[in-house]
């Protein structure tokens, strides 16, 4: 069974129910999801052994979380070379942090990405649940 990886950092909780959502959709697909608060990935090798990732943060003054930012550093020195990945986070106008932790995976890291980051005002916002269900189905798919 893959393993997914899920990590979020959020200031009011709404990255954190995204990332749950996530988790969900890659469950019907049959991966194997674990999720973490950023805080909880303390050296690189608590991202090893992998086979897919996801990062996200919420967007305030148009930037990524601090916390976020120091994981992409961490994660820098982890294999994450052609690994699946995907970007999420809530936002309220601008949504900055998805785009950006997209582009440090795929660009720093060359992983093989999903097509966009997942931007989302909330999880209950716009058919959000079913949106994110469907971002960590298309994350299975890469695998399968
Ligand atoms: C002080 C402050 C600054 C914010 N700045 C931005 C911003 O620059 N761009 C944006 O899209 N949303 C911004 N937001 C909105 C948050 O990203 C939004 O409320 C989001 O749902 C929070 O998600 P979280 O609960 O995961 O932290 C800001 C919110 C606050 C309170």
């Amino acid at each position: 069974m893959p393993q997914a990886l899920i990590v979020y950092s959020t200031r009011t909780g709404e990255t954190r129910k995204i990332a749950e959502l996530i988790a969900e959709g890659l469950r019907f697909s049959a991966v194997n999801a674990t999720i973490k608060d950023v805080t909880e990935i303390k050296r690189e090798a608590d991202l090893e052994g992998f086979d897919i990732y996801a990062f996200g943060s919420s967007t305030y003054h148009g930037e990524m979380m601090n916390r976020m930012k120091t994981l992409l550093f961490l994660a820098e020195r982890a294999e994450l070379k052609k690994k699946i990945g995907g970007a999420f986070g809530s936002f309220g106008w601008s949504g900055e942090a998805a785009e950006r932790i997209y582009d440090t995976m795929k660009n720093i890291y060359g992983m093989d990405m999903v097509s966009a980051p997942l931007m989302l005002k909330g999880s209950a916002v716009d058919g959000g649940i079913r949106v994110a269900q469907g971002y960590g189905k298309d994350l299975a798919a890469k695998a399968s």
